[in-house]
This record gives C-alpha cells, sequence and structure tokens, in this order.
C-alpha cells in the first residue's frame, strides 16, 4: 500500500504563508517540509533559534522553498506579537496557523509540583490560545479573510489519559477552542480545525512518552488495529490538505488519524480479538444451546 506516497497537486499551497509552531522538530518539521514543498512559504518558531537555523537551511536546500526561522516562546504573548510582526513584514501576509508546538511528559499526577503541571498547560493550552488570538486578532483588524488555525491535539483529548493528565487537560482545551471559534469566527473568514494523531514516533514524544526501556516493553503499534504505527508523511498528507483551499468547507472538525487505536481501547467486547478463531465453533454452538431460556 502507498500510504508514504504524496498526496497533494504541485504547487497546491503556492502563495500561502503558514506559521508552523514548533517547526523544527518532529511532526511539526515533516509537515513543514511537504508544504514547502507544495509551494508555501513557512516560518517555523519555537525556542531553539539555533536549531531553527540549521532546519530553515536544511529545508530550503531540500525544497528550494521560503523559510522564515524565528524564536518565540509561545507562553509568552509579547513573543507571540513579535513573531506575527516577524511574519507579515517577511511574507506580506499570513494565511494560516498551525498550532503544533507541544510539551509532555508521562508521570503519576501525585508527582507533579503545580508548576510543572502550569508547565505543559502553559504550552499546549496557553500556548495555542495566544497564537490564536494575536493571528486572529491581526486578521479581524486587516479585514484579511480565508484564514485557516489547524490545532494538533491527540485522542485523548476526549478520552483523557493516565499519566499525561496534564496533557490531556491542555489538548481537551485546545479541542474546545477549535470547535468554539469555528463558529464564532467564521463571520471574519477563519476556519479552525484539529486533527487527532495515535502514534507517531518522534524523538520528543519518544524520550518522554517511552523513556529507556518502556520502548520495548509497550510497543505502540500493538495497541494499533492495523498493527503499526503512524508515517510522518500521512500525516503530513492530511494537514496539507485541512490547509488547502481543497477543503474550504470543513470547519469544526477533529479528524482522527491512528489506524482505529482509540476506538479499540474503547470497545467493549473488543478484548475478544484475544480469542483463537479455532474457539469460535464451540463459543457459538454454547450460545445457540441456550436458545431456550
Ligand atoms: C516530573 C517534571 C518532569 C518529569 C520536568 N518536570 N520534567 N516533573 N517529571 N519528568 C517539572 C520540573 O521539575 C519543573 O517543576 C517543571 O516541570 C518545568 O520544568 P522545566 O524543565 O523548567 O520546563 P521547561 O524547560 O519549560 O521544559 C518543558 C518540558 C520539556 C515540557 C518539561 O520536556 C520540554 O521542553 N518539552 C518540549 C517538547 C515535548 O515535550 N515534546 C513531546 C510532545 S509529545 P518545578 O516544580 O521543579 O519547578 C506529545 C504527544 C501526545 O504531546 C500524544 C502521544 C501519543
Ligand atoms: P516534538 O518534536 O517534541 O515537538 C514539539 C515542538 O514544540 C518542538 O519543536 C519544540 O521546540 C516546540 N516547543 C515546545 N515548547 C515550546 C514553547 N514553549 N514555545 C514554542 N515552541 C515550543 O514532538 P512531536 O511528536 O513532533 O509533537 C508535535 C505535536 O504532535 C504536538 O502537538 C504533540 O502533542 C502532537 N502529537 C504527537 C504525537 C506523536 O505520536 N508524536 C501523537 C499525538 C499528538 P523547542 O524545544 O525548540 O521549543
Amino acid at each position: 500500500m502507498n500510504y508514504k506516497n504524496k498526496m497533494l497537486r504541485d504547487d497546491a499551497l503556492k502563495g500561502k504563508t503558514i506559521v508552523v509552531t514548533g517547526g523544527g522538530s518532529g511532526l511539526g518539521k515533516a509537515m513543514t517540509t511537504y508544504f514547502l514543498e507544495l509551494g508555501a512559504n513557512v516560518v517555523i518558531t519555537s525556542r531553539n533559534i539555533e536549531k531553527l537555523q540549521a532546519v530553515k537551511a536544511e529545508l530550503e536546500e531540500k525544497t528550494g522553498g521560503k523559510v522564515l526561522a524565528v524564536q518565540c516562546d509561545v507562553r509568552h504573548y509579547d513573543q507571540v506579537e513579535a513573531m506575527v510582526k516577524a511574519s507579515v513584514d517577511a511574507f506580506g501576509k499570513v494565511d494560516v496557523l498551525l498550532n503544533n508546538a507541544a510539551g509532555n511528559f508521562i508521570s503519576p499526577t501525585e508527582r507533579l509540583s503545580a508548576n510543572a503541571f502550569d508547565t505543559i498547560i502553559d504550552i499546549v493550552l496557553k500556548g495555542t490560545q495566544n497564537c490564536t488570538l494575536a493571528f486572529g486578532k491581526y486578521w479581524i483588524n486587516q479585514k484579511e479573510t480565508d484564514k485557516v488555525v489547524l490545532n494538533i491535539v491527540t485522542t485523548y483529548a476526549w478520552t483523557g489519559s493516565a499519566y499525561v493528565v496534564p496533557s490531556a487537560t491542555a489538548k481537551a482545551g485546545v479541542l474546545a477552542l477549535t470547535r468554539s471559534l469555528a463558529v464564532e469566527w467564521a463571520k471574519y473568514g477563519m476556519r479552525f480545525n484539529a486533527i487527532a494523531p495515535g502514534p507517531f514516533p518522534t524523538k520528543g514524544a519518544w524520550d518522554r512518552l517511552l523513556p529507556g526501556e518502556l520502548k520495548e516493553k509497550f510497543d505502540l503499534a500493538k495497541k494499533v488495529p492495523l498493527k503499526r504505527v503512524g508515517e510522518h508523511q500521512e500525516l503530513a498528507n492530511l494537514a496539507a490538505y485541512l490547509v488547502s483551499d481543497f477543503s474550504a468547507y470543513v470547519n469544526g472538525e477533529v479528524i482522527t488519524i491512528d489506524g482505529g487505536e482509540w476506538l479499540k481501547g474503547a470497545g467493549q467486547m473488543n478484548l475478544l480479538e484475544a480469542i483463537p478463531e479455532e474457539m469460535w465453533d464451540m463459543l457459538e454452538a454454547m450460545i445457540r444451546s441456550k436458545k431456550s431460556n
């Protein structure tokens, strides 16, 4: 199956400027790469400017596209406002905000300090809120329309999850923000959607969610009905569609891309998958024999 292939036609994003928070690593870098290949200009932002400069050089060389690297800690509104200005100064306009930056680590909740909990909420929820508010106000003031905000959440935004409680709490807030503004700011020509990825191995996530031996102990592919983890290009394909004009009527949606992982955990009788094929004749006979009760 060709799920590693690139989906959209060449130039599908030509003329668009896309801001990707956390665009210097992991999934943010994968989406940035594909946006550049499709003809967009991309602003990549995070706390580490040296990393961003290196990625800018690498991706400009690889794709021939234009990248602006801007240092910006999304927790601080003044830095976000400066990032909006730098992006507009460089490219004249911004069409898409992709809220991808995140912080996370596993921990029993009772071990967390108040500051540890705050840190995750501040990066994930407040960071998304800061960027959304700054760009939203800018677009409204400028009377610019046809804008897109795409937020990266996770499937535990609605199921919740033990051991990553600050992240689950924050992602649930991001999902509520997405759905709320999809309605409120549609009148200004903005649409809001979210992607909920399942397991897509990245260094940033795996170092903090599956440190050391946990990587071998908890093979996340086994939790997925399709029995594999995600390919970065699959996520990039979905993100490119959602920021493109092809998805102009998709608004307020969260699209899950997890191979069926969260539903497997949710369906009450899904555990019957463990029953060997040869047992089913016997089980059926047992059930049929009780028909008259
Ligand atoms: C308990 C911890 C901790 C840990 C940090 N803290 N690590 N507490 N267990 N493992 C505490 C610190 O002691 C401190 O509290 C507070 O958290 C802030 O820590 P700092 O190191 O000062 O914060 P900062 O430098 O801002 O770094 C933020 C970070 C770090 C989140 C802790 O990991 C980071 O920079 N992460 C960015 C990238 C990232 O997390 N990527 C993964 C995304 S994966 P005190 O009280 O001591 O001051 C993801 C996947 C979702 O979201 C779904 C997957 C399936
Ligand atoms: P990652 O590489 O660690 O990405 C996180 C990015 O956020 C980094 O580039 C980091 O850059 C940036 N960042 C962190 N704190 C920041 C801050 N305060 N201000 C600005 N930028 C900040 O991890 P990833 O796996 O690619 O995650 C990307 C997104 O996908 C996240 O939203 C994550 O929750 C989501 N997700 C991932 C998976 C998965 O399986 N990988 C599953 C579901 C959802 P700096 O350190 O340079 O600041």
